[in-house]
Formats: structure tokens, sequence, C-alpha cells
């Protein structure tokens, strides 16, 4: 099948790249002639883990192509994948310009039958909003052609993102035009050969799905990120209570893991956006409000540790960080809580040092020259006056914590991502903290 996908950032690459796997002759958008010519040179514009075997494998192929000419793109696919960002608006809402640009550029150049996929996260109405937009453009130009709107919402995460989409545990499409349910149960087949997974549902339904999914996972997050506080408090393991919680079945283990805060690209925006389309309809979600709220406060649960050590003013001290993208494999740095940390901690006067696998060159984009950068972990840690442990990545599991004592200044770990076992590491002679444990 021919197909176009519009965007090609986290989403739209992966989905491109998988597509074209399956023999789909696929064409990808992006307006960012950087973003393309690296693409087309066969370089990655991101990391992420197998994708670029796939994008190589299928450019070579010729499935898969990159262009930065809109008319060219709209000419290509039957199906219209729409991947662009829905950054938060102000006020918190989703900004639709992107989508709503994407769909206008199709009406603008279509000459015949379009499906048009959302599949960027967007609020409920956002696929009338893209009929509107196209009916309004091809009134303009004086012509009637077909269109399909379709949702079909993304579940990828990032990190097991080419994973995720090769194997989905669900397809939502959100439909009521039987030829566009076709085609899309027919790009998706493919991917669900053991049994099928899709869920064909209206449109509002689909659109919701996605928010619904994201609260809930930023829900779990900030309820074990308040109950470990007050596990501290208390007196109680927040890890023995993770297991004595997870083994109910109607529990479960997943997203159980205390931190330092959610952050990343689609919980922060999701949340907020789902609070103020519920605002908007004269409806407050007290429990999501709450959720974000308990976020913000938990992203300066560190530095709160780190002040109670050191005191308020933190001038002369200097602190090695390990992680800065908002969660492994990924060198996603969107509201990633290293940002928030490392503001609080020069804002105190200290400086930092920081490693991370992947995300180093993110962050000096974001950061500049604010902080220092290390080629390596242990790299990160001499001379400083505590190890600050922000991103879970699995080479930070097992350090020689002897050298790592060795490098410190003063033998303090404070972790952010209950990464160490408590016994073990003050067996070495640290002082250990970390997040609800004893
Ligand atoms: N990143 C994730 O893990 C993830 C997972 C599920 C859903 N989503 C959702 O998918 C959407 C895309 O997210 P992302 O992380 O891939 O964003 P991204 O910022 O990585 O990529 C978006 C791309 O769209 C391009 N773009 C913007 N307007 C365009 C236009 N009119 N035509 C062509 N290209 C255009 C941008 O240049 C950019 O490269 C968002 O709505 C997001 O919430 C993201």
């Amino acid at each position: 099948m021919k197909i176009t996908v519009i965007g090609s950032g986290y989403v739209g690459l992966v989905t491109g790249a998988c597509l074209s796997e399956h023999g789909n002759d696929v064409l990808c958008l992006d307006l960012d002639p950087r973003k393309i010519e690296m693409l087309q040179r066969g370089e990655i514009p991101i990391y992420e883990p197998g994708l670029e075997e796939i994008v190589q494998r299928n450019a070579a192929a010729g499935r898969l192509r990159f262009t930065t000419d809109i008319a060219e793109s709209v000419a290509h696919g039957t199906v219209q994948f729409i991947a662009v960002g829905t950054p938060p608006d102000e006020d918190g809402s989703a900004d639709l310009q992107y989508v709503l640009a994407a769909a206008r550029n199709i009406a603008r150049h279509m000459t015949d039958y379009k499906v048009v996929v959302d599949k960027s996260t967007v609020p409920v109405g956002t696929a009338d909003k893209v009929r509107d937009a196209i009916d309004d453009s091809l009134r303009e130009r004086g012509v009637a052609l077909p269109f399909s709107v379709v949702s079909n919402p993304e579940f990828l995460k990032e990190g097991a993102a080419v994973e995720d989409f090769m194997k989905p545990d669900r397809i939502v499409v959100g439909a009521d035009d039987e030829r566009a349910i076709h085609i899309m149960r027919s790009i998706y087949q493919p991917f669900q050969r053991n049994h099928d997974r899709t869920l064909v549902m209206d449109v509002r339904s689909a659109e919701l799905t996605k928010y619904a999914a994201n609260a809930m996972l930023a829900t779990r997050i900030s309820f074990m990120n308040e109950l470990a506080n007050l596990a501290e408090v208390l007196g109680a393991d927040i890890e023995l209570v993770r297991r004595g919680i997870g083994s109910d079945p109607r529990i479960g283990y997943s997203f159980l893991y205390p931190g330092v805060g959610y952050g990343g690209s689609c919980f922060p925006k999701d949340v907020k956006a789902l609070c103020r389309s519920a605002q908007e309809n004269g409806m407050d979600l007290r429990v999501l409000t709450a959720v974000e709220e308990a976020n913000d406060a938990q992203k300066l649960r560190l530095v709160q540790k780190v002040v109670a050590r050191f005191g308020e003013q933190l001038a002369g001290k200097r602190f090695a960080l390990w992680g800065l993208a908002f969660k492994p494999r990924t060198d996603d740095m969107r509201e990633a809580p290293s940002l928030v940390i490392i503001d609080e901690l020069l804002k105190r006067g200290a400086t930092v040092c920081a490693f991370d696998p992947v995300a180093a060159k993110e962050a000096r984009r974001i950061l500049g020259e604010r902080i220092d950068y290390a080629t390596s972990p242990m790299g990160a840690l001499d001379g400083a006056d505590a190890l600050l442990v922000v991103t879970e990545w699995k080479e930070f599991q097992a350090p020689d914590f002897e050298r790592v004592k060795a490098l410190l200044k003063q033998p303090v770990i404070i972790d952010g991502r209950n990464l160490f076992d408590p016994q073990t590491v003050k067996a070495y002679g640290f002082d250990y903290d970390a997040i609800g444990r004893r």
C-alpha cells in the first residue's frame, strides 16, 4: 500500500519505518529540512533502539523515502498518517496548529480519495476539526473530493518503540465509515498475525482512549511517589510495599516504581490537556489535577534531600548526576526531571557534572555549558560531594562501589530511582538515601 506519514519525529519515523518493513511503499514528510537531509543520508535524528537498521534496510530497498515536498507527499499515499507534535498551549490545552496545518496541506493538494489518520495524540473532537479544515480548503479550491478521517492513537513507548509498533498490545481505530475501517485493518493485519488486536470504535472514544491510558499511568506514578514519601516518614520501605500490592492481580506490578516524577513528551502534556478538556466542558478532573501537582512536587524531591544534607546554600558544592534523559533508552529530554533538578542546584550555587549514555548531546542543546558533561559514569564523580541518580539506565545498576567512593569527595549517594540495595551500599560505607526506602 502507498502510505504517507506526515511528521518524522519519534512517532512518525517509527510508524513509517515499521510500515515499510512489512512491504508498504512509505513516504515520510517533515518540514524540518535538516531532519530530512539526515534521514536521506541514512542517519537517524533520534536515539531509538533498533530503528536505524529498519530505516536503512527499507530505504535501501526503496520502500522508505523522505521528503520536504508537501505536494509530492500528498500525491503519494492513499493513506495519510498525521504524526506531528501536539505540544501544550499556554492554557495547557493541546496546540492543534500543526495537526490542522497538515490537514489543510492534504486538502490543498489532493486529487482523489484519501484516508486522513490522526496518529498524533489529540483531544476529543479533533477529528471533526480536521474534517472541517479539509472541507473548507476543498471548498476554497472549488472541488468536491471524497475523504475519511480516522483516529488511530499511538501507544508506543520511547526506548521500545520499534518493538511496541511491531507487536502492539492493541490497535485502536476510531472510524465511522466501512471503507476506511477496511483499509486500516489491512494496514495493521501483518502486525497481528497471531490474533486480531484491533479495537474498532467511534472516533471520540478512540481519541479519549489515548488520554485515558496516559492519565492512568501517570496516576499510578504519582500515587506511588506520594506513598513513598509517606513511607519515609512512617519508617516503612516502599519497595516491600510495592511487592506487597503488585502481587494483587487487580493491581499488577507495572508502573509502581517511585522516583523523581514522570517527564517526557507525553504524560505531562496529556494530563494537562485532559484536565483542560474537562474544564472546557464545565468539569474538574480532581484526581488528575492532584496527579499533576504531586508530580511537580516530586521533581524537587531529590533537591530537598540534597538541601537536608548540605543546606540551602550550595555554593562550592559539586554534584554528579547519573542520567539526564527522562527515562532510559531514549535521548528525549522533554520535561525531564533532570532539568528541574539541575536548575534548582545551580540556583543554589552548586556546580553539576552529568553523565548520560545517549542524551548528553540533546542536554547540551538545552542547557549549553551551564553544567559539565562527563563521558563516563565514573568521570562525573571526580571531586563531587554526592552522586545523584536521576535516570535508571541499566549500566548504572552495578557500579564498582569502591571506585565510586574513592572518586567522590564525600561518600554520599542520593538515589532518585531506587537503583541500589540499601544494605549493600551502606556496607560499602556510603551515606545512602533513596525514595521511600528504609
Ligand atoms: N513520543 C512518544 O513517545 C509518543 C507516543 C505516543 C504518541 N505520541 C504523540 O505523537 C505526536 C508526535 O509526537 P513525537 O514525539 O513524534 O513528536 P516530534 O516532535 O518528535 O515530531 C513531530 C515532527 O512533526 C514535524 N512537523 C510539524 N508540523 C508538520 C507539518 N505540518 N508537516 C510535516 N511535518 C511537520 C516536526 O518538524 C517534527 O519533526 C504527539 O501528538 C505525541 O503526543 C508521542
